[in-house]
């Protein structure tokens, strides 16, 4: 047996990549390591969304020198984003680096791991598939876990949003079958998880260029009559493509959780027109008006960058009144950071200075707590599900979970309960979470409108 060192950076379909990892490995006889002083093999899944994102991966990388310096046969090898961008050159930036695998690359890995024995040559694997076949895993590949998993849909992107290096890092759009998909989530279900959440960079195009395939308002309703799965959850989708059908999915669909993440990024149609995110804040409000006619419940969280290039302090107005009229239930809110490769570092110059640009940030969030914290005083007295994911984060002998609209609940009750759905009265609220009691004897009145306990 050897044991795998791996950390990962970055957002949710590193998540899931890493646990491919570890499953891809541990079929050449790796075990996970918490403790890198020990491990035989150590992996980077990164990040480069950000320039501080890949930043974090270099000093991590810096003290795994020292390691390298004591034990010479230690591997240590960088997947990911940055090893897509990067490629060979991340192997001249960091002499002591082993092997670069890239973000279709995950199947080759033990492959690539052989050659760090065996070639001259560091190995760099950076290759993009079209045929989604890199994606699966061998059929006898069983995937475990608690009560929620992660699938992956389809990877890439083939938009064109100014500041984004994903399509440059994770290709073209490329869907997985939908019966593979099916076929997972259904073995899932068998081995105990209750709540899935499908992963890709814009799910909703999810089959648009595979001849023959399903849609993904149609593939969610496959999702929906599969037994023993009584949450589903997605992310991410681009608000150009949030279609009639899928608006009509939310209305439809039981299982189907009333929370969308879409992306916004700005309020103000000249820089929406700079990032060319292909819609205008009206086009956006527009959908977003629809979604919520068809189902009133639906959360809406959101991502923004501030100090895009040349965002003018009008313009930065107009997302903080954005903010105002939509009232969301969550933002994701970044300062714009210039990326290789993409339209915007070529075209603008990063003229917003740094403290601007942290400013507006400040002002953003501020703005957004007032606005949770309002939203979430307003759920107190009322009795939701949520799925039990494990122990508080203040660690105070509380255990935590998130009803259906992604909130985060904290609330007294025995840790036996993770991986069940467990009724609480809502008792108190922040601006990031809710407080709440096991609601014991529930009356039918008081439950979700889904009826999860019925
Ligand atoms: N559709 C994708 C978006 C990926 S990037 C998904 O799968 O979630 C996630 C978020 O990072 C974007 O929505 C954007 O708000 C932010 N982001 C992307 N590029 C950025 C940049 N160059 N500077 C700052 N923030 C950025
Ligand atoms: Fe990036 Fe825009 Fe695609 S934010 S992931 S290019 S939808």
């Amino acid at each position: 047996m050897k044991l795998l060192f791996l950390q990962t950076f970055g957002c949710q379909m590193n998540q899931v990549d890493s646990e491919r990892i570890a499953r891809v490995m541990g079929r050449m006889d790796y075990t996970l390591t918490d403790c890198v002083e020990n491990a035989d093999l150590i992996l980077l899944n990164t990040c480069s969304v950000r320039d501080k994102a890949e930043q974090k991966v270099y000093s991590a990388l810096g003290r795994f020198k020292e390691i390298k310096q004591r034990r010479a046969d230690v591997i240590i090898g960088v997947g990911g984003c940055v090893a897509q961008q990067e490629g060979e050159a991340l192997l001249k930036r960091v002499p002591y680096l082993d092997l670069v695998f890239g973000t279709h690359n995950i199947h080759k890995l033990p492959e690539i791991v052989e050659q760090v024995q065996t070639l001259e040559n560091r190995p760099v694997e950076t290759a993009f598939y079209r045929d989604p076949s890199y994606m699966e895993d061998p059929e006898d590949a069983v995937r475990v876990g608690g009560a929620k998993a992660f699938v992956t849909i389809m990877q890439g992107c083939n938009k064109v949003c100014s500041f984004c290096i994903v399509p440059h890092v994770r290709g073209r759009e490329v869907s997985r079958p939908s019966e593979k998909i099916v076929r997972e989530v259904e073995a899932l279900a068998n081995h105990g998880v209750v709540e899935v959440m499908l992963l890709g960079q814009n799910v909703n195009s999810y089959g648009k260029r595979t001849p023959g395939e399903i849609g993904f308002a149609e593939l969610l309703a496959r999702v929906n009559a599969i037994d023993g799965i009584q949450r589903i959850r997605f992310t991410t989708s681009h608000p150009q493509d949030l279609s009639p059908e899928l608006i009509e999915a939310y209305a439809e669909l039981e299982k189907l959780c009333e929370h969308l993440h879409l992306p916004v990024q700005s309020g103000s149609d000249s820089v929406l027109s700079r990032m060319r995110r292909g819609y205008t804040l009206d086009d956006y409000l527009g959908r977003l008006r629809r979604l919520r006619a068809r189902c009133p419940e639906v959360a809406i969280s959101t991502d923004i960058i501030v100090g895009f290039p040349g965002e003018t302090e009008t313009e930065f107005a107009a997302t903080l009144e954005l903010l105002e009229q939509v009232k969301y239930d969550e933002i994701y809110s970044f300062t714009y950071s210039p990326r290789p490769q993409t339209v915007a570092a070529k075209l603008y110059d990063d003229d917003i200075p740094d403290g601007i640009k942290k400013e507006r940030l400040t002002r953003l969030q501020n703005l957004q707590r007032g606005i949770a914290l309002c939203k979430n005083r307003e759920r107190i007295g009322a009795v939701e599900a949520i799925l039990v994911e494990g122990r508080a984060k203040l660690n105070n002998g509380q255990i935590m979970g998130r009803t259906r609209s992604n909130r985060i609940v904290n609330a007294f009750g025995p840790e036996g309960l993770v991986g069940e759905l467990l009724p609480v009265r809502i008792t108190g609220a922040t601006a990031t979470s809710l407080i709440g009691e096991p609601a014991g004897a529930v009356a039918a009145s008081d439950l979700h409108p889904e009826g999860e306990f019925a």
